[in-house]
């Protein structure tokens, strides 16, 4: 769920059809309706009303991430509340770290993820997820985590994220797309042709304290879902990302594929290739078709 300051606001996102961007009353509201469906958890990822360059909205008790955490917790106990740890959201040139010279700085950034990480923990975050993509980040937060009294609180990397052009509509949905220094975030991400990194990077993050790992985008990497399912023995989540979302609901809308077949077919093949967690935009739908409860 993308949220947002103010009351009573859902406004549609024009790439993702079935998104919205979220007031905190009304994203309490989707949750109730997503758990009476068997949808018990959420991620969640802020539109903050301002950014700057080191993306201090970030860590804001106030901000609309702690706000939706402390509200989602306090009307359903039950849901499991993930919460999105980066900086694109938050600051002003759009990068997932501190600019410096016009390179993202990768050390200078831990201590600030590490501070957002606290922030949303300290409103009652389940889980933390870095999306980030800096080297050393998992053990930074996961110690700053426990040095502040969160040691309950879970971390589940996004060990493997591609330098994808899936994320488009996301960045649409969060006004987080580059716009000072590079205008990719190639020298972060990952190289969509290497697959020997993906296993690096998930027993980098295992070892600094990774619960779980992640693989992003889903659907044009499964073969790399499956081999890190074959290589560790956490948890591993796939995330079905914005633009595999849009593609289904485009060409569904174009009258070009049966919607609710081609979902399922889809949530089926993360599954198949061996995903024990998925995250996709398709969550309550999917889960009203199987009569999950
Ligand atoms: C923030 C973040 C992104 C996504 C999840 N967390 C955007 C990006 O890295 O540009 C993408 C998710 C999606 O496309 O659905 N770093
Ligand atoms: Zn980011």
């Amino acid at each position: 769920m993308f949220v947002v300051g103010g009351k009573d606001v859902a406004r549609p996102i024009a790439t993702m059809p079935g998104v919205a961007q979220l007031s905190v009353d009304r994203a309490v509201a989707l949750a109730k309706e997503a758990s009476e469906v068997g949808v018990h958890a959420v991620i969640l990822f802020g539109i903050p009303e301002t950014k700057d360059a080191k993306g201090s909205s970030g860590w804001d008790d106030q901000g609309p991430v702690p706000l939706a955490v402390r509200a989602l917790k306090g009307a359903l106990p039950d849901l499991l509340v993930i919460t999105d740890v980066c900086m694109c959201e938050y600051t002003d040139h759009g990068h997932c770290g501190l600019l410096d010279g016009g390179e993202v700085d990768n050390d200078k950034t831990l201590d600030l993820l590490a501070k957002e990480a606290i922030c949303h923990a300290r409103a009652g975050a389940d889980i933390v997820a870095p999306s980030d993509m800096m080297d050393g980040r998992v053990g930074r937060i996961r110690k700053a985590l426990d040095g502040e009294g969160f040691s309950q609180t879970a971390i589940l990397s996004y060990a493997v994220k591609y330098a994808s052009t899936f994320y488009g509509p996301f960045r649409e949905a969060a006004a987080s797309a580059p716009r000072q220094g590079p205008t990719h975030r190639r020298s972060y991400q990952m190289d969509p042709g290497n697959v020997r990194e993906a296993l690096r990077e998930v027993r980098h993050d295992i070892d600094e304290g990774a619960d779980m790992v992640m693989v992003k985008p889903a659907l044009p990497y499964l073969d790399i879902v499956a081999a890190v399912r074959g290589a560790v023995d956490v948890p591993v989540a796939a995330y079905n990302v914005s633009g595999e979302y849009a593609m289904i609901k485009a060409a569904a809308a174009a009258g070009m594929l049966d919607e609710t077949a081609a979902m399922l077919e889809v949530l089926t093949s993360i599954r198949r290739a061996g995903a024990d967690i998925i995250v996709t935009y398709h969550a309550l739908e999917a889960s009203r078709v199987l009569g999950g409860a």
